[in-house]
């Protein structure tokens, strides 16, 4: 492949993935035919090349090579899109202009004709991509990440653009860190004082661990079978927002690990913590503290991407009853829930009530909020902790129902009812 023999595509990836993998002290690369990565192109990225041709811009974004290469082509492991910058039906509502949309589109068909599945969301095991325990993948996305790791027990380390889009291209990946046995045990054991039940509280856990623990392998005590797995795509997405935690143990709920011994390979814990109600209590008061007052003029909901349930819910919640006057209410799902949400009927009750179900994109990652928003609530830790950063609003963090009353009544409710 880095001969040239399978075209200069394939040997710009080689090339990338050697360098890569030499980088990391990696031995050798190992086969994978699972890939998510992110390799749509807008204006933005046109303008610094100079030209949106889709060949030029996966050659110097996605492959990293100082030559543009003659042809991308096709991709040899299966590969999907995470998620873009646009709702393919609502980007006028986003705020894009036609030729930003012409050029999205352009990008999505190109990748899409090299054979990558475009299913556009940051959780693609909602939507048909669901690993296998022990499979070697190469994936993007850090709320995702600890999703298949851990609960699926699939075998990814948290990849970039550049080597995801060389992971499609050649069906290898460096062989290296959570791809190996040994690197895949705990080191620290986290117990918990505290219930930890509702969304909300998996996601507060998550911030905390993710606060504490950095970036080890946790294996986390007495937490009985049976976890929503809805609340545990919020924990990894909180845990990877204030610390990068890619794989945790959870016997009797994730994969790999039937007990606490074996998750640590049967040595002693480097550390043991615990998570007390004042350390929730403490998440919630850090992840409101930006805000100057309780006014509402944005709802978001949807952080990870939504899952049918969480769409029903919303439905439930605004069924019948009207979103204020200049509040915007957008919940985000991928494409492919939004239609069953629509057969549903979920979809039009949102509707009615004045809100919009959104696909495909986040504020967070297409950076936008509704026209004139100056301050936002939101259900989701990840979306509260970067929207303010990226886009110069106030963020207020509640569960949703909450958030729900807040797009109701334009007010987030005393922090008793959070
Ligand atoms: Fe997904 Fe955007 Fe949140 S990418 S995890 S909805 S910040």
């Amino acid at each position: 492949m880095a001969d040239g023999a399978s075209g200069d595509a394939v040997a710009a990836a080689m090339d990338l993935l050697i360098r890569y993998g030499n980088i990391l002290g990696a031995e050798r690369l190992v086969e994978t035919n699972n890939v998510c990565g992110a390799s749509i192109y807008g204006p933005r990225h046109s303008k610094v090349l100079g030209t949106g041709d889709p060949v030029a811009l996966f050659s110097e974004w996605s492959l990293d090579s100082k030559k543009k290469v003659q042809q991308i082509s096709p991709v040899v492991s299966h590969a999907c899109q995470l998620i873009g910058p646009r709702d393919p039906l609502n980007w006028e509502l986003q705020g894009l202009d036609a030729a930003t949309n012409e050029e999205i589109v352009k990008s999505e068909q190109y990748l899409a004709s090299i054979g990558v599945s475009i299913l556009s969301t940051c959780t693609p095991y909602q939507v048909g991509n669901v690993p296998s325990r022990g499979e070697h993948c190469a994936w993007m996305e850090s709320s995702a990440v600890p999703y298949i790791n851990s609960l699926l027990g699939a075998r990814t380390n948290t990849e970039g653009r550049e080597s995801t889009a060389a992971a499609m291209l050649t069906g290898r990946i460096p062989y290296w860190g959570l791809h190996l046995d040994e690197n895949r045990h705990a080191t620290y054991l986290v117990r918990t004082d505290v219930d930890v039940r509702t969304m909300h509280e998996w996601s507060a856990f998550g911030y905390w661990m993710g606060w504490h623990l950095r970036d080890v392998i946790p294996v986390i005590e007495g937490i009985p079978g049976g976890v929503d797995p809805i609340a545990l795509k919020q924990f990894g997405a909180s845990m990877n927002s204030s610390g990068d935690v890619e794989l945790y143990h959870m016997p009797g709920t994730t994969a790999e690990a039937a007990s606490v011994e074996q998750a640590l390979n049967g040595k002693a814990p480097e550390q043991i913590i615990t998570f007390t109600q004042k350390d929730m209590d403490a998440v919630d008061e850090h992840l409101n503290a930006g805000a100057t007052g309780d006014d509402i003029d944005f709802v978001m909901i949807g952080c990870p991407h939504a899952n049918l349930d969480q769409v029903r819910e919303v439905a439930r919640l605004l069924e019948g009853r009207r979103i204020m006057d200049g509040v915007v209410f957008w919940i985000f799902t991928p494409s492919a829930l939004r239609e069953v949400a629509r057969r549903n009927g979920w979809l039009d009750i949102i509707e009615r009530a004045g809100g919009k179900v959104m696909a495909d994109t986040c504020p967070a990652i297409g950076q936008f909020v509704p026209k004139g928003a100056k301050r936002f609530a939101t259900d989701s830790a990840k979306q509260v902790h970067y929207l303010p950063q990226i886009m110069n609003v106030e963020g207020r963090y509640g569960d949703t129902a909450a958030c729900i009353e807040a797009a109701l009544t334009g007010r987030m409710p005393e922090r008793s009812a959070r």
